[in-house]
């Protein structure tokens, strides 16, 4: 479906509303319906009503979605206890037993892909497109990581050599792992954390963002109805200093799954190193990018247009792949910014339900004030290039941030990641590649990077000598596919190993070599 909506003056193609149709249809359903969630852990929560908290629709907040409790620190601490006496139980399952389970989410996140639709977009303000790759591509984790596991975790690697003895290599689980993830992939990164951690034979703590418990709640049920047992998989929505605290100082944690902020990666990292008589602890980071996209004098400009719109503002600039710097060589400047205004004319800023929406809400308050004080900065120096226009009528109750353009005048004026539909343009001349390169790479992140050209071989030397994780040419730069794009960052973005990729199972496993002198 995805990649077939269109949009004229009048409205949304009817061919593109008659694949919808089904879909909505069914989606209606969840629509009005309350979900009262709290803590999913190996032993019964008794109802607190203190540690209770309102959840509302980012892009209506008079819209209640439902309430989530908090796990308190005590339950957080017995919620280790409990997976840190399910691990042998678990680790000595078949793996073929753990591939089942996690396949069978798959398939049960695919029969209920429209509730699970209606979550992301009423309590994480999704639009319907965004929505289904995002179900789309957690099932990909689920089937991935389960053939995977099959293939590495199986049968010993057998290591005949010189010594005239039988060497097998066997991977198994490390232990107890805290999968600690975003809101703005409440189901696939919440998901892809968890289903590799549990699969390699770990027993897991899954925390999902304040803002999207709900959906992660409902994920963990339909995990349990896939037969996870609850002790292997717990769910403890909450506060991130509060419930994080608790994982990252327990010496029993083996490993943490983090994908979030920069900033945030460097508070656990240094909460695992201080632990005393603890062993070290796996952890893989996955955090913020300052993503650039590098436009030559060759590129065609339309092209350039389409894939710049998409990078920057698709799910409101919410995503860590998301373009931040444009890069534009002077030749092409002019033409690319002129076409780039006519297409921001164009985009629809409002409900996400409503298929004619290109830009939704960004997540909640926060993010919004954050955005708009940089924007307002921005403005005050007169360096606008182009803005959406919102209208009031679709924008007025939610959490709303127009799609803009600015002009700076090199990537290191950005001291931050700025996540939402914010663009900043940097003009260079041909001969000052080198040094926007040196910039780029000197900034510290290494995420995403995208180049635009038809010379070949500009695009292969660039793609070369920046350090990033995930290189885009001619294209845009966001939505990589499990499995064949493996996804995420080196430096300040992130520890690797690759989400969705081939050696990602690994680090979420201990090895054992077993000699035998035959
Ligand atoms: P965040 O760092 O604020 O929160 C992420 C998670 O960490 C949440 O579950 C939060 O509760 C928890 N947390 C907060 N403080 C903690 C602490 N002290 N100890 C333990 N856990 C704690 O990030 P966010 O606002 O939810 O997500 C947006 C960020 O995520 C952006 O920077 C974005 O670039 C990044 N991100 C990166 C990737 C990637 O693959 N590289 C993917 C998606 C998002
Ligand atoms: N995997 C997501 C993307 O590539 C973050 O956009």
């Amino acid at each position: 479906i995805y990649g077939e909506k269109r949009r004229n003056s009048r409205g949304v193609n009817l061919n593109v509303r008659s694949h919808y149709d089904p879909l909505m249809k069914a989606m209606s359903g969840f629509m009005e319906r309350s979900y009262d969630v709290g803590p999913l852990l190996a032993f019964e929560v008794e109802r607190d009503p203190a540690n209770v908290h309102e959840v509302f629709s980012p892009y209506d907040r008079r819209q209640r979605v439902g309430s989530v409790q908090w796990t308190s620190r005590d339950q957080a601490a017995r919620a280790v206890d409990a997976a840190w006496a399910a691990f042998p139980r678990w680790e000595a399952t078949p793996v073929a037993e753990r591939a089942a389970i996690i396949r069978r989410l798959g398939d049960l996140m695919e029969e209920n892909l429209a509730e699970l639709m209606t979550l992301c977009s009423r309590e994480g303000g999704k639009l319907l497109t965004d929505g289904v790759d995002e179900i789309r591509e957690a099932v990909d984790f689920c089937r991935y990581y389960a053939m995977r596991a099959e293939e590495q975790f199986g049968e010993p690697l057998e290591l005949p050599g010189p010594t005239g003895e039988s060497n097998r290599l066997m991977l198994s689980g490390k232990g107890v792992f805290a999968a600690i993830s975003p809101w703005n992939f409440p189901v696939a990164i919440f998901c892809g954390q968890m289903v590799a951690a549990a699969v390699a034979g770990n027993s897991v703590l899954a925390k999902p963002a304040e803002q999207t418990s709900i959906v992660a709640h409902r994920v963990v049920e339909l995990l349990y109805e896939a037969g996870m047992p609850r002790d292997v998989v717990q769910l403890l929505p909450g506060d991130g200093p509060t419930v994080g605290s608790v994982l990252t100082s327990d010496p029993r944690i083996t490993g943490v799954a983090f994908t979030g902020g920069t900033d945030t990666a460097q508070i656990i990292n240094r909460a695992l190193a201080a632990r005393d008589n603890a062993p070290l602890p796996a952890l893989v980071a996955e955090t913020g990018g300052m993503n650039a996209l590098i436009v030559d004098s060759t590129a065609l400009p339309e092209q350039v247009v389409a894939d710049v719109v998409q990078s920057a503002y698709q799910s409101a600039g919410q995503r860590c792949s998301a373009l931040r710097v444009l890069y534009l060589q002077d030749d092409v400047a002019d033409r690319v910014i002129e076409i780039l205004r006519g297409a921001m004319e164009e985009l629809h800023v409002g409900d996400p339900r409503d298929l004619g929406t290109d830009v939704g809400p960004v997540i909640d308050e926060d993010a919004r004030s954050n955005l708009l004080a940089h924007i307002e900065r921005l403005k005050g120096e007169g360096r606008l290039l182009a803005e959406t226009r919102l209208d009031p009528a679709h924008t007025a109750h939610g959490t709303f941030v127009p799609p803009v353009a600015f002009r700076i005048d090199a990537i290191d004026a950005l001291e931050r990641e700025q996540f939402g539909p914010v663009l900043h343009v940097v003009r260079y001349k041909a001969s000052e590649i080198e040094q926007v390169l040196e910039s780029i790479n000197a900034k510290g992140y290494g995420l995403t990077f995208g180049v635009h050209s038809r010379n070949e071989s500009f695009a292969q030397l660039v793609a070369q000598r920046i350090r990033v994780g995930n290189v885009y040419i001619n294209r845009n730069i966001i939505g990589a596919v499990v499995g064949v794009q493996p996804f995420g960052g080196q430096g300040l973005s992130g520890t690797g190993p690759k989400a969705g990729g081939p050696h990602y199972l690994l680090r979420f496993a201990t090895e054992k070599t077993v000699t035998v002198n035959t």
